[in-house]
């Protein structure tokens, strides 16, 4: 097979069409169904993009009314699913939690559906199943955080829009409308970005008509991992090492002479910078001002101005989005939960996405082990 052209990792593989999201590394922009997603994190709330990613269209005011109560009346963590989260030891890592969590629901959710020729669901059922996950992953990852710290569930509010009821089930108060809007915008710069791994796997799983929560939680799998969205973790644990713009030199001298990854940095598609990054960075930066804390902003700016001189690789989206979520106060564990809650929404369109046009994803392989060889001794079935 030497002269078989292998693309690793599928590195500028073209796999499908999607009409959800386009990424342009050229012009460093990324636009979702057809909107830049700069101007979408500026002016929509979350649940407006959500419908954006889901019908096509952003909503009317009436559609978002009725979107945004059909989302409240599916908030609440039910008894089941608190109960099977309870269950996992207290160190079980976050991203574990909510995969198993999402499984639960699942296996309730998809319970006498009869045979696995019926797994795949309609189209409406999955539209809405889709709903009640992007309505429900706040409270499981909100009482993730707050079970390791030893505090109670909070229950949601319904006076709140997605974002400010969010915050309100992790810390149990309300949050400050600078916090609530940066919150916002980072849930959309992180809900779709075409053919990523987790997405790709969603589509996968969903090819075979498996079903919708088979392919979320394989989704989730797969955004677990430092090279995809456990990043956003991974940076926190960077900067916690470096502790302050003082030491990011010497920090970075050693890193790199041990060929260190530097998370939060780089990018398969993107090679001249993450189009998200500006947007989360000037949220992180509203943050600071908030908070009042001007050494995190030294910390990133140094790490970033000496990281890319030396390498000339930019920061992703996960190097801004770290800080701020620390900022606002979420445990580092529980960033690339947050990470999830986003993107089931792009997870989502994209299983519906191919749901409606599918064709099983099977690439080929190039064979690269023994020869053909026999047993000993072994006589064939005349
Ligand atoms: N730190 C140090 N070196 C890096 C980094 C980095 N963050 N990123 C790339 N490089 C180097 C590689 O070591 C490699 O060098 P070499 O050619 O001398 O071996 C070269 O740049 C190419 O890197 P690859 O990893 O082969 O490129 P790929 O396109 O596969 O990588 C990836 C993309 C996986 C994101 C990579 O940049 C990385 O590991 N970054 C750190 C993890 C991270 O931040 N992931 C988040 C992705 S974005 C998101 O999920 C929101």
């Amino acid at each position: 097979m030497a002269d078989t052209d292998i693309k690793k990792g599928l590195a500028g593989v073209v796999a499908d069409e999607t009409a959800i999201s386009k990424v342009n590394p050229e012009t460093n922009s990324l636009l979702y169904r057809g909107y830049p997603v700069q101007e979408l994190a500026a002016t929509q709330p979350f649940e407006a993009v959500a419908y954006l990613l889901w019908h096509g269209e952003l909503p009317t005011e009436e559609q978002l009314a009725g979107f945004r109560a059909e989302e409240r009346k599916h908030r609440a963590l039910s008894p089941v699913v608190k109960d099977a989260i309870d269950r996992l030891p207290l160190d079980t890592h976050p991203m574990d939690e909510v995969r198993t969590a999402v499984s639960v629901i699942g296996a309730i959710e998809t319970a006498g559906t009869g045979n696995v020729l019926d797994a795949v669901g309609t189209p409406e059922e999955n539209l809405q199943r889709s709903l009640q996950l992007f309505a429900v992953l706040p409270a499981i990852v909100s009482y993730g955080q707050r079970r390791r710290r030893g505090e109670a569930l909070v229950e949601s509010r319904d006076d709140l829009d997605y974002a400010a009821n969010f915050l309100w089930l992790t810390f149990g108060e309300e949050a400050d409308p600078v916090v609530v809007d940066a919150f916002n915008r980072s849930m959309i710069l992180y809900a779709e970005h075409s053919f990523n791994a987790s997405t790709f796997t969603a589509r996968v799983i969903t090819s075979t008509l498996s079903d919708l929560y088979s392919a979320v939680v394989g989704a989730i799998g797969a955004l677990k991992g430092p090279l995809h969205g456990g990043a956003n973790e991974a940076v926190m644990h960077i900067f916690d090492e470096i502790g302050s713009a003082d030491n990011v030199v010497e920090w970075l001298d050693a890193a790199l002479a041990e060929k260190r990854k530097i998370m939060g940095f780089g990018h398969r598609v993107y090679k001249r910078g993450d189009s998200r990054v500006p947007t989360m960075k000037a949220a992180l930066d509203t943050l600071v001002a908030h908070y009042d804390r001007p050494e995190v902003a030294e910390l990133y700016t140094k790490l970033e101005d000496e990281f890319v001189s030396r390498k000339g690789i930019y920061p992703n989206l996960d190097y801004p989005s770290g800080p701020a979520y620390n900022l606002i106060g979420y445990d580092t564990l529980t960033f690339t939960p947050l990470f999830i809650a986003a993107r089931i929404t792009g997870w989502t369109a994209h299983i519906l996405e191919q749901q409606a046009s599918n064709a099983l994803i099977r690439p080929l392989s190039a064979y690269n082990g023994a020869d053909e060889r026999h047993i000993e001794g072994y006589v064939p079935d005349t």
